[in-house]
């Protein structure tokens, strides 16, 4: 079943702000802890919890924002649901705000996802007009809107603390954490920040309830998300799916199977940051431990498959290349270990000598790195290494 794509858009009135209403704050939360709705960006972190956190927090104002910066390549999920269904995401920060106590959300668009932006900023004049949005928001008394705000383009400025320090006009780049945006945030205040597609699966929890929607995962997981898939595939696209389908399923079902009779040679399942996977592990179920388990990560959701036309060291380059135009150089081991790397994959003929010193080069970045950038950008290399070992032999 769909929740969010390919389905009716939602519209005013929004019926679940108005249950969130009547259940209160406690009990909106308890069932977002139920669904075991989890963040879409990347990093997997329960949204009950946040809320938790932001709910708690004594400081005022708060400020809720909506990261739509969606720069892990492989990602266009966000697009779509902002185009085709703003006002899910909408319905979904105004119960963020109502049961958190935010006053002022922002909706953070990266520059060149401009139909996009003009969808959602359509759909916010609608929910102004139907009284959802201002002083009385949805009848309750409290003030919440939301402002539209664009980055320059830079893939960092996803990341929620460089996001932030962009918002507030300063340079984006990450801050050392803890805090945490929830305790503080924008202008330094709690802060509830999370990814375009959590906030939208919430109004269809609250009023379907969090077990339906927890029951709609498969192989052990809990509820829906939407997975982009693109590469070799017959048919790239946004696909939404249980929690748990496994990435076989994804791409020979879903997908279309591999373009042209392709053969597969590696999936990457979350998107550039995450560690690519050989056939062997096309079974794994897309979730988080489970994906961890297997040696790489959920990430975005955005799975790429590779076919077997690909050297996997090119396939570095790219990735390796990208990370390292995309670092914003706060910290030396990834502002220089995405160079040096990069250096030692543009070497073919010395590469297959190095490749020890190129793996712990890779360790050290992702260990030494400030945040989730370098943390993760060598994991094309370090999963290269460990499956097509042979793509990096030299020539
Ligand atoms: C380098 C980097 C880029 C990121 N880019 C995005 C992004 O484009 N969109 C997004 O929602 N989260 C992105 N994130 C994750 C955010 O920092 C943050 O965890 C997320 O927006 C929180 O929302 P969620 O809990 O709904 O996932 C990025 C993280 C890192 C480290
Ligand atoms: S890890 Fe990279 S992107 Fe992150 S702060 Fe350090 S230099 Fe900047």
């Amino acid at each position: 079943m769909n929740i969010l794509l390919n389905v009716p858009a939602a519209k005013p009135p929004y019926l679940a702000a108005r249950k969130a209403l009547e259940l209160g704050p406690d009990k909106v939360i308890d069932q977002l802890k139920l669904s075991g709705l989890s963040g879409r960006g990347g990093a997997g972190f329960p949204a009950g919890v946040k809320w938790d956190t932001v709910k708690n927090a004594s400081a005022s104002p708060k400020y809720l924002i909506i990261n739509a910066e969606e720069s892990e390549p492989g990602t266009f999920k966000d697009r779509q649901l902002l185009t085709e269904n703003p006002h899910a995401v909408i319905e979904g920060a105004l119960i963020g705000a109502l049961t958190t106590g935010c006053t002022q959300g922002y909706i953070y668009i990266r520059p060149d996802y401009r139909a996009p932006a003009k969808a959602f900023a359509k759909a916010l004049e609608e929910a102004r007009k139907d009284g959802l949005l201002g002083k009385n928001a949805a009848g309750s008394g409290k003030h919440f809107d939301i402002e539209v705000c664009h980055g320059g383009g830079a893939y960092i400025c996803g990341e929620e603390t460089a996001l932030i320090n962009s918002l507030e006009g300063k340079r984006g780049e990450p801050n050392t954490k803890p805090p945490f945006p929830a305790n503080e945030g924008f202008k330094g205040k709690p802060t509830l920040l999370s990814n375009v597609e959590t906030f939208a699966y919430v109004p269809w929890i609250l009023l379907n309830g969090a077990e339906t929607y927890a029951l709609l995962g498969v192989n052990g997981c809990k509820g829906m998300r939407l997975f982009s898939v693109s590469g070799d595939v017959a048919k790239p696209g946004n696909y939404e799916l249980p929690v748990g389908v496994t990435a076989r399923e994804l791409i020979f079902k879903h997908a279309g199977g591999m373009r042209d009779g392709k053969k597969l040679k590696a999936f990457i399942p979350g998107g550039a940051s995450s560690s690519p996977l050989p056939p062997e592990l096309l079974d794994t179920p897309m979730d988080f431990k489970p994906l961890a388990a297997a040696g790489s990560m959920l990430g975005s959701g955005a799975v790429v498959a590779i076919s077997d036309e690909h050297s996997m060291l090119d396939v570095a380059r790219n990735v390796m290349g990208f990370f390292e135009d995309e670092s914003c150089g706060k910290c030396s081991p990834c502002r220089i270990g995405c160079v040096k790397i990069n250096e030692m994959l543009d070497e073919p003929a010395t590469l297959g000598a190095k490749q020890p010193l190129l793996n712990e080069l890779a360790d050290g970045v992702m260990q030494g790195s400030l945040c989730g950038l370098g943390m993760a950008a060598p994991n094309v290399v370090k999963g290269g290494l460990k499956y097509w070992a042979r793509d990096f032999a030299g020539k």
